[in-house]
């Protein structure tokens, strides 16, 4: 990792520290997936600048409701969301990808003190704070470019209101679940006795649903689970033929996850980092899941974490849900 505190003169409101993984933490993590079976790779590296920039075509595509659902959900909720954080809170986002979650929320808070974003893609992150910093001038704006899966310090935001974890986007999904609590878990205590989280949960729903949004017609979602490989040739010296691998996703309704792969069309013989992957035919490389949840299911989780669920909303279609959990404040001994 490197740990540079990177101050940009341009956005003097802003800070912006530099801790994401290196190269060699990339190429060690892809040759372990890769050397496994079956063969996988990390998700989290999806996004790079190409990678972020697929990704924010996805959420406009007809076939990917998440975003838009979220977006009408939280506006629809955003006053009483507010409500339940209070004057002057602070602000934790995780996967500050784009602004426009945040700025709801912040347009809806009264008086919000601070606000850190934190994001694996460092371009997308410095783009959301400096529009952040220009447009709330009241309020401290941090940038933490850091793999949010492993643990990074964050910067100092003291001050009497409440500290709110922001987690939309249903990015939890992406995660295992013994990962997702202690994700959750961890977020309960930098949140601390008092603080809250406000969380977008995709819900199960119709398989077919499912497995469109994530086979979409234009092939967005194919370019952005190729990336993977674009990455590790460009990054890593890998020799990956991206023509020979396609994309594949489905519905595990025994996992309750959408799950993609790539699949290798041909026998074939790859280099990374001076060695041999060798795949056969139809092999594939499991490169997401996406876990989706039932309000109970999330609820449950949520408990087992530390928190108490206080308010859950989903939209009228039962597509998607945003929860505000709070932690318990600490008992007097
Ligand atoms: C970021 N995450 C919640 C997305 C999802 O739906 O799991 C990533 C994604 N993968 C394919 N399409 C979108």
């Amino acid at each position: 990792m490197s740990g540079d505190l990177i101050m940009d003169s341009e956005t003097a409101a802003a800070s912006f520290a530099d801790v994401r993984p290196d190269l060699e933490i990339f190429l060690s993590e892809a040759l372990a997936g890769l050397g496994a079976t079956p063969k996988t790779l990390p998700s989290k590296y999806f996004y790079d600048d190409h990678g972020s920039v697929l990704f924010e075509q996805i959420c406009e595509l007809p076939e990917y409701y998440v975003t838009r659902v979220e977006m009408a959900l939280l506006k629809d909720i955003a006053d009483d969301a507010a409500t339940e954080i209070g004057p002057g809170a602070r602000i934790i986002e995780y996967g500050t990808g784009s602004s426009e979650k945040i700025n709801i929320l912040l347009s809806a808070l009264d008086n919000p003190a601070a606000f850190v974003g934190v994001d694996i893609s460092g371009t997308a992150l410095q783009g959301v704070t400096q529009e952040l910093a220009k447009r709330f001038p009241a309020l401290a704006v941090h940038a933490v470019c850091a793999d949010f899966t492993q643990p990074f310090d964050l910067p100092d935001i003291a001050g009497p209101g409440r500290k709110v974890v922001f987690f939309p986007g249903s990015t939890l999904g992406n995660f295992a679940p013994d990962q997702a609590l202690e994700f959750m878990a961890n977020a309960a205590s930098i949140a601390g006795p008092g603080g809250g989280m406000l969380i977008g949960i995709d819900l199960k729903k119709d398989e077919a649903v499912l497995n469109a949004a994530y086979n979409d017609a234009q092939g967005v979602t194919a370019q952005f689970n190729l990336n993977l490989l674009r990455r590790l040739n460009t990054e890593c010296g890998a020799d990956f033929d991206l023509d020979t691998f396609s994309h594949k996703a489905f519905y595990n309704a025994d996992a309750g996850r959408i799950e993609m792969h790539l699949v290798s069309q041909c026998a074939q013989v790859v280099s990374l980092g001076g060695q041999s992957i060798t795949f056969a035919k139809g092999e594939t490389i499991h490169t997401e899941n996406s876990y989706k949840y039932s309000v109970c299911e999330f609820q449950e989780l949520s408990r087992r974490a530390g928190f108490e669920p206080l308010h859950g909303w989903t939209d009228s279609e039962q597509m998607f849900s945003l929860h505000y959990l709070s932690v318990a404040p600490q008992e007097a001994v």
